[in-house]
């Protein structure tokens, strides 16, 4: 695990979403995620963990806003009051994830962390933060577990800087990952028309030893 760091909360925009969101922008069937355990990454008000409990699925909702409701903004303070379940709401960031290496079976982060790298952290520094991410979330992944990333930004540099991170992980630390970007089409209605747009999510696999 990367030393502890600190983090300030950014400005990041609220949103709510629930397994409708998470299965379309993630490419995810929810009853997939049955008796695995489940971790959401930059989970905000928990919505998607609340209706997964609904299912009998449990899943570990992890961010900074569960940290202390006094000293977030007043936007964040919405968030606590929303999330009405705290339990299995951990507070921690992307960065230094806050588990065991082999935790999980499935990560998700709908989004968050990566979509965010660009509000989070200078230029010149994001490719060594979504490297660091990457280890984190590949470090508490089991052998043969997945995680889900969106959105990826389409038309910036995120997916390079996405792309060039898992390489060097790949040569350095971790030869058993495996990874695609999978182009999504979206339908919108903004005043009343429909329009199209296309977005990207990642898929990551952690394989088992053995396996290329
Ligand atoms: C737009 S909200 C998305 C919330 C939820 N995943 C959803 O789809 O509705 C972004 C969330 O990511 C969290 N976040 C931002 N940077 C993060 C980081 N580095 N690690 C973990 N969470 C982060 C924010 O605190 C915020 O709750």
């Amino acid at each position: 695990m990367h030393p502890q760091r600190k983090y300030s909360l950014p400005a990041v925009p609220v949103t709510k979403e629930g397994i409708k969101i998470y299965e379309r922008d993630l490419g995810l069937n929810v009853r997939s995620l049955r008796g695995k355990a489940v971790l959401d990454i930059g989970a905000g008000y928990g919505k998607f963990q609340e209706e997964c409990q609904e299912l009998g699925i449990p899943v570990i909702a992890l961010d900074p806003v569960y940290r202390n409701p006094k000293k977030v903004s007043e936007c964040f303070e919405a968030y606590l009051k929303v999330a009405r379940n705290r339990r299995n709401k951990i507070v921690g960031i992307n960065e230094t994830l806050p588990f065991r290496e082999n935790s999980f079976d499935v990560v998700l982060s709908n989004c968050s962390s990566f979509h965010y790298l660009y509000l989070n952290y200078p230029r010149n520094r994001r490719y060594e933060m979504a490297k660091e991410m990457f280890e984190e979330i590949i470090r508490i992944l089991k052998p043969s577990g997945e995680a889900r990333i969106c959105k990826v930004r389409q038309r910036s540099k995120d997916r390079i800087i996405y792309d060039t991170a898992l390489k060097k992980i790949a040569k350095q630390s971790y030869p058993n990952i495996s990874w695609k970007f999978v182009t999504i089409v979206i339908s919108r209605k903004l005043d009343g028309k429909k329009s199209f747009g296309f977005e990207e999510y990642l898929v990551l696999h952690k394989l088992a030893k053995g396996v290329h």
